[in-house]
């Protein structure tokens, strides 16, 4: 089916200047960027995003990581678009994320880890509303 989800590449990619790589990969795969935006999230936003982890012993360390610098956010659509962009994710941690994935190839270690991508639809549905209005939103007609 169609789905939508939410991709974040955080503040070590953007550092590296590997917006355009990871870009690629998503458009190679078949998955359409339908809303993006360029944000310096402020503590309150990103501790907003992550409250699902705020009892988890890294939230502070990961709230901190993800405001040190700006982030591409994006809504991306394709079929089986959640678990798509997980594929090209790699796992959490760079070290056990499969050969040629993004975070093998980009990321430094589990919490600079490249990118973000919602783990469900239904999550999927409240992080893309928690960045973009509907009306952010172009889905293509052709
Ligand atoms: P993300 O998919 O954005 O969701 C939560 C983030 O917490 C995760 O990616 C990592 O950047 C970060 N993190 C830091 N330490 C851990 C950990 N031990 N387990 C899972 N996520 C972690």
């Amino acid at each position: 089916a169609t789905e939508r989800t939410l991709s974040i590449i955080k503040p070590d990619a953007v550092a590296k200047n590997v917006i355009g790589a990871i870009y690629s990969r998503f458009e190679q795969a078949g998955l359409k960027i339908i809303a993006a935006r360029m944000e310096h999230l402020t503590r309150e936003r990103a501790e907003g995003f992550y409250a699902v982890h705020r009892e988890r012993p890294f939230f502070k360390d990961l709230v901190a990581f993800m405001t040190t610098g700006p982030v591409m956010i994006q809504v991306l659509e394709g079929d089986n678009a959640v678990a798509r962009h997980r594929e090209l994710m790699g796992a959490t941690d760079p070290a056990k994320a499969a050969p040629g994935t993004i975070r093998a190839d980009f990321a430094s270690n589990i919490e600079e880890n490249a990118v973000h991508g919602s783990d469900s639809v239904e999550n999927a549905a409240t992080e893309i509303a928690y960045f973009f209005e509907p009306g952010q939103i172009c889905p293509r007609t052709r």
